[in-house]
């Protein structure tokens, strides 16, 4: 634990940006979900059994079997994380000009799409921008907007449709069955394919099974597995849902696809068979994805996140609505609304957060939502958040309590709250490294 006056120089030393703080000064980090939950004993036992072998190691072959067994997908390729099978996708099937539409975009994913010389473009529900709207699949792509932009730019010009299960930047929002069904037959159509962003699989399986008819009787795994088989290929980073510390894979079901991303991974990763990742790791990760699936599991780990969400709304504080999966979502233009938003609210909010109690949040607003890459004006996204993320099989209840109790408190003070000034831009990725001085 650390004192108010320690946290107003830790706070100025990182330049307001909750990324740039040192975890030992952190008191509950709900910085992300990312690596940070906690392996169980049987991955801690699997990490005991790496085979760190060069080429061929067992655990490769344990976990692609796991994967093929759960996901589906015939042709694995491990990568150090997420990012890792996004570049190598990205790479393979972008040509200069394409357009890849999405359902809302994600940061890494975006931007390996722009540096192959695509541009990426939004075709999520309008829903998914009103953090006010209830609507319960709001991670659902609009069918409209896709048709519209096949038949604007050409089939060809579409290398894939990127679909992710939930939607991170909307507030961890599920996509439905149904209209993934939809999108399956309207990519069939024009003969594009569907990239699966499988990040939070289990969570958005989770919700299906909850939520949408037909599905109150089948398992988050038989969910897992329908929503893989309507897709053509996926990049997974297994550090949300699968449950490791480090860790992902891009799968694939087109042959010609896999033995060029077999190829290329050796350039970017490693050799095909570990692609970055240590023997013991990819052991941890084959029987992460077993556990993530579990139905008790997956109650427990959206339970937590639900009951934290409900005491924040109780107490009257805006959050995005309906409740996502792996973190409740502060509307920091709601929060601050004397703030504009080139005040950067949501960057505010969470350094305020962490100046109150020493609860590590990370803004999700126009500082993630980086520039537009012609105009090179700020993106102004609808959606100004604060993600309060939590890990799986970390915290208990007692820890939501006192996240719940900083946040009224840093809500009863929003009225003197003046905003933020950015002093130093990266060209990438800016939300990562961006300094900032208070007004
Ligand atoms: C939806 C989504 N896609 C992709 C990624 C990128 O994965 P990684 O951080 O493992 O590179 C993340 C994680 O931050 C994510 O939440």
């Amino acid at each position: 634990m650390t004192s108010r006056e320690d946290r107003e120089r830790y706070i100025v030393e990182a330049g307001y940006n909750t990324f740039l703080l040192k975890s030992k000064d952190v008191y509950i980090d709900l910085l992300t979900d990312s690596g940070t939950s906690a392996m169980s004993d049987r991955q801690w036992a699997g990490i005991m059994m790496g085979d760190e072998a060069y080429a061929g190691s067992e655990n490769f072959y344990h976990m692609e079997a796991a994967i093929q067994k759960y996901y589906g997908y015939k042709h694995i390729i491990p990568t150090h994380q997420g990012r890792g099978a996004e570049h190598l996708i990205s790479k393979i099937l972008i040509k200069p000009g394409d357009f890849i539409p999405g359902n809302m975009y994600f940061t890494t994913t975006r931007l390996h799409q722009e540096l192959a010389g695509g541009t990426f473009v939004d075709v999520i529900v309008d829903e998914a921008h009103d953090p006010e709207s209830t609507f319960q699949f709001k991670g659902n792509i609009d069918l409209n907007k896709l048709e519209n932009l096949i038949k604007e730019k050409g089939a060809d010009k579409i290398p894939y449709v990127c679909m992710a299960t939930t939607v991170n930047l909307a507030g961890g929002q599920p996509i439905s069955l149904a209209n993934l069904r939809d999108v399956r037959a309207l990519t069939h159509k024009y003969g594009i394919r569907i990239v699966h962003d499988m990040t939070r699989v289990a969570e958005n399986a989770f919700m299906i099974q909850q939520f949408e008819e037909g599905y109150k009787n089948k398992s988050t795994a038989e969910i897992v597995r329908e929503i893989c088989d309507l897709t053509d290929a996926a990049t997974m980073s297994s550090k949300k849902d699968a449950l490791v510390s480090i860790g992902g894979f891009l799968a694939l079901n087109e042959y010609d696809v896999y033995e060029e991303a077999r190829n290329l991974v050796v350039v970017y990763e490693g050799l095909h068979t570990y692609g970055g990742m240590a023997g013991r790791d990819m052991e941890a990760l084959a029987i992460g994805i077993t556990e993530s699936v579990n139905d008790d599991h997956i109650r427990a780990r959206v339970g937590q996140v639900m009951y934290l969400g409900r005491k924040l709304e109780a107490a009257g504080i805006p959050i995005v609505k309906p409740i996502g999966t792996h973190g409740v979502f502060l509307d920091a233009k709601k929060f601050y609304p004397q703030l504009t938003q080139d005040k950067f609210p949501a960057q505010t909010l969470s350094a305020e957060i962490y100046l109150d109690s020493g609860v590590r949040s990370m803004e999700r607003g126009i500082v993630s939502a980086g520039r537009n890459k012609i105009t090179g004006d700020h993106n102004y996204p609808n959606l100004e958040l604060v993600r309060l993320t939590i890990p799986r099989r970390v915290y208990t209840q007692a820890h939501m309590d006192v996240i719940a109790e900083s946040i009224e408190y840093v809500y009863a003070d929003r009225e003197d709250i003046k905003g933020l000034k950015m002093t130093y831009e990266p060209k990438y990725l800016r939300f990562f490294q961006a300094i900032f001085e208070k007004l």
